[in-house]
């Protein structure tokens, strides 16, 4: 209906969070003292902890604890969320000492009656338990994650057909979603800030075994180097914290793997039926036979 002369526009209702109203449908199991780290970089020199009483009902995740926190006792408590529901990975932080995603992560199934609450480690803090996500999403950027090859504008009405198998290889890693917990998590990550760190590495193998991709020249260049994938030592402690099955630690010694084939002239494109022959007994020097000279160009879409 159009707006005439004389009506009022609406007015607009500023944004309201409710914790949903379990009055009288079912009591608080117990009260949990949720321990948040706190710095406002106008006021505080560092970050201290804050204590707040939360009444935990089955269902609270540690995000709902944040959010009765924000609306109810202290509206200057900082948080980042977006889809509550483990998929954005924007509540990434680091709960009762271990990398978590705040709303996926039920307070009762802490055990602990203290729900301590901090940023992700390895990142630059903005606030509160807010921290500055740029320094890890520009490392994911300098591996180039996307399909790289030449023909890209000759196909541009064509689609690049992949089989089942092939996109087996890689699908795994593409349950990433970005949230940073393993690169908080990392300890490699924690004594090298210029480590290209878990996330970036495994999407750089994401990305090099993706059968329509011809950009593993280009990868190398960025992930063949001091920072890059020699410096993980396997510590493991990325595929722990990842809260989508993503397995970046496996990810970067199969990409170690790649590289040093590559390295030795043994260019080839997939290890995976050569490793296995490797596990089976036959020598290294017997699989480097087997390996093509040149690195094969991905076929032309059909
Ligand atoms: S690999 Fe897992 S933990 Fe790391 S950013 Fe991706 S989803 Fe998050
Ligand atoms: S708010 Fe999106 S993953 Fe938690």
């Amino acid at each position: 209906m159009m707006a005439t002369s004389e009506q009022k526009p609406q007015e607009q209702k500023p944004l309201e969070f409710k914790i949903p109203n379990l009055e009288g449908v079912e009591k608080p199991i117990k009260n949990v003292v949720f321990r948040v780290s706190r710095f406002d970089p106008d006021k505080d020199s560092k970050p201290y902890y804050k204590d707040y009483e939360v009444p935990v009902y089955r269902f609270t995740t540690v995000l709902d604890g944040l959010m009765y926190i924000k609306y109810n006792l202290d509206p200057t408590l900082a948080v980042r969320y977006s889809c509550r529901m483990g998929v954005c990975g924007s509540c990434a932080m680091v709960v009762n000492g271990r990398e978590r995603l705040a709303c996926k992560t039920n307070v009762l199934s802490l055990n602990s009656s203290i729900v301590t609450v901090r940023p992700l480690n390895n990142l630059p803090l903005i606030r509160d338990i807010v921290t500055d996500l740029r320094p890890f999403l520009e490392k994911h950027r300098k591996v180039m994650p996307y399909i790289i090859r030449d023909d890209i504008e000759a196909h541009q009405d064509r689609e690049f057909l992949q089989s089942p198998a092939e996109l087996d290889e890689y699908m795994m890693l593409t349950d990433c979603i970005k949230c940073g917990l393993c690169y908080s998590a990392c300890p490699t990550t924690a004594t090298d800030e210029l480590f290209l760190g878990p996330q970036a590495l495994a999407q750089a193998y994401r990305y090099t075994i993706d059968s329509r991709d011809a950009g593993a020249k280009q990868r190398f260049e960025v992930v063949d180097s001091p920072h890059g994938v020699w410096r993980c030592h396997f510590a493991g402690a990325c595929s722990a914290a990842c809260p989508k099955g993503v397995d970046p630690a496996f990810a970067i010694q199969q990409l170690k793997k790649l590289i040093l084939y590559r390295r030795g002239a043994m260019e080839k494109r997939k290890p995976a039926p050569e490793s296995d022959k490797v596990r089976e007994g036959i020598s290294v020097e017997e699989v480097v036979k087997n390996i093509p000279k040149e690195w094969p160009s991905p076929p032309a879409p059909k």
